[in-house]
């Protein structure tokens, strides 16, 4: 599919030039909306019809709130987001909050300030009545990955329990023995989910207790420090599942310290589906989230609610996929 973003590079301009040109708006030259015009004729490319139908426009501005901008997860559910925003004349306010209650409260505070048309929460520092206060407000709402499901308003995340389920499933049915989980974060919905994912398949084990689980925060440095944690409580293991592919990239470092070779002695599969995680050594197996439509479809769900604020909500669960590379391949 053409997006704006094709269009705008070959055009040589910024994809809010482009969008300034489909809903002729703004100061471009003759010569720059000829060529535009002509590069959208070439290319294909469809500007979204709706954009121009799009009524209750405050400051053609969405917020998308992120827990933080260091781990590669994030910027790949932000461009889903951005493109289709772009698609409809929208800019995108990117806001980092550390996923810590007292930035996602001031974040909140100012975005109501300034008359954004809405925002996209991946948050877990969130409450039901932040939201609710949010739709007094008239500024519509969608959460996104990091979600919590008691509340009432549009949601995208993915099938956190059932990919996790899919990782240990994949360890044990190459041969692995006595298989560790490193889980994110206690509070965060996500890792919740996948260590019960975990334990729907350990559980039954006579070698399974809590000692074969060990706390990480999604961090690389986690990942290595939970990984010699395990190492030093349980020698024997032969599979670990990292709750994500920064976590499984650091555990990398610990294998190599222990002298485990990966896969024969230690296989790995993390969850996201990260690009990076392709290009370490070994290819790690992932459970991939289909982070760029989620980002999409929650800027397309987000654009329903501006168009019709009192229109029901959509709590949508997408389906992810097991990714097998080298890490994990006996
Ligand atoms: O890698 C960071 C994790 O936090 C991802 O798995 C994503 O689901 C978010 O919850």
């Amino acid at each position: 599919m053409t997006t704006i973003r094709d269009v705008a590079a070959k055009a040589g301009v910024s994809t809010a030039t482009v969008s300034r040109i489909i809903n002729n708006k703004g100061q471009a030259t003759p010569e720059t909306i000829a060529r535009v015009h002509a590069i959208i004729k070439e290319l294909g490319y469809k500007p979204n019809v709706v954009a121009r139908s799009l009524i209750s426009r405050k400051s053609n501005t969405i917020a998308l709130l992120v827990p933080t901008i260091s781990n590669p997860f994030f910027p790949e559910l932000a461009r889903g987001a951005e493109d289709v925003a772009n698609s409809f004349g929208l800019n995108i306010f990117l806001c980092n909050t550390d996923d810590e209650r007292e930035k996602v409260n001031n974040y909140l505070v100012s975005l109501r300030e300034r008359y954004v048309d809405g925002i996209i929460i991946n948050s877990l520092n969130l409450t039901n009545e932040d939201l609710e206060e949010l739709h007094s407000n008239g500024i519509p709402t969608v959460t996104l990955d990091r979600t919590f499901p008691t509340h009432e308003f549009s949601s995208i995340t993915v099938k956190h329990r059932i990919g996790a389920q899919l990782a240990t499933k994949h360890l044990i049915d190459i041969g692995c023995k006595r298989i560790g989980l490193i889980r994110g974060p206690e509070d965060d919905f996500t890792a919740v989910q996948r260590m019960w994912g975990y334990r729907d398949y350990v559980k039954n084990f006579d070698w399974f207790d809590q000692s074969w689980i060990a706390l990480g925060d999604f961090s690389v440095k986690s990942g290595y420090l939970c990984m010699k944690e395990l190492f030093q409580r349980h020698p024997d293991i032969d599979g670990v599942f990292a709750s994500n592919d920064l976590m499984a990239i650091g555990l990398l470092k610990a294998a190599h310290e222990w002298g485990r070779k990966v896969p024969d002695e230690l296989a790995i599969i993390g969850f996201d589906g990260i690009d990076m995680s392709q290009y370490t050594n070994p290819p790690i197996s992932t459970i991939k989230q289909p982070s760029y439509e989620m980002g999409k479809m929650a800027m397309e769900e987000l654009i329903r609610l501006i168009r019709d604020p009192e229109s029901n909500s959509n709590k949508m669960e997408l389906d992810v996929e097991l990714i097998l590379r080298e890490s994990s391949m006996r």
